[in-house]
């Protein structure tokens, strides 16, 4: 099993979506103690915006790129090779003002490649990384789950399912700004859903 964790905190120390997902991938090498691992950190390498010169540089053709174009390229080429070799793929997502942080937007952007990881056919689109679990650990300061105000979760439904990634746990962690007794009862209740998940 080869397992991608990918943390979207912008803290680089004490993410509490970051500590989740560590307990999400201790127990999933409790399940496979051979379990391959990559973790990308986005704090510690950010990743570029899908902004003007890299579309230019994904529309070229690949032999035409310049040295800069061809390095803009190969950094989505790095990031698309490591969810294809994965099997799980573990993402730490905070809440930031109701959506993702633009860190796991510009990773999502990254790996959303027309003809690679999912392409147009007859009957519609069709994603192309299939066979692959997807554990998100959700962290927020306020409560959200199941509300209208949770806008994340239909998204992430959304964009990871296009990409052929349907096999989706979510694990929440809610209330962490709400003084020492949310958190408490916020990363007590994550891990319920983590027993929960891997009964
Ligand atoms: C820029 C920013 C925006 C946030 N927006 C929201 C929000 O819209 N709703 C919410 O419930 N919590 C919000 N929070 C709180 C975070 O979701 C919460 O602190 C979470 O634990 C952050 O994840 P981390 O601990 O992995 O860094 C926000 C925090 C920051 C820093």
């Amino acid at each position: 099993m080869n397992i991608l964790q990918i943390n979207a905190s912008a803290r680089r120390q004490g993410g509490h979506s970051t500590g989740v997902a560590d307990s999400i991938v201790v127990r999933l090498r409790a399940q496979d103690p051979g379990a391959g691992l990559l973790v990308r950190d986005l704090a510690s390498d950010p990743l570029p915006p899908q902004d003007e010169e890299a579309l230019a540089a994904l529309t070229t053709a690949a032999a035409e790129r310049s040295p800069e174009q061809a390095a803009r390229v190969a950094i989505d080429d790095a990031l698309i090779a490591e969810v294809q070799a994965a099997d799980v793929v573990v993402l730490g997502v905070p809440m930031y003002n109701f959506g993702v942080p633009v860190q796991l937007k510009n990773w999502i952007d990254a790996i959303a490649r027309a003809g690679v990881t999912f392409r147009y056919t007859e009957k519609g689109p069709q994603g192309l990384l299939t066979g692959k679990k997807v554990y998100l650990a959700l962290t927020r300061g306020g409560r959200h789950r199941g509300a209208e105000t949770d806008t994340q979760v239909p998204y992430l439904k959304t964009v990871l399912g296009f990409l052929g990634m349907t096999d989706l746990h979510f694990i929440y962690a809610e209330g962490l700004n709400m003084g020492p007794d949310g958190v408490r009862q916020g990363l007590a209740e994550a891990e319920a859903d983590l027993a929960a998940a891997f009964a």
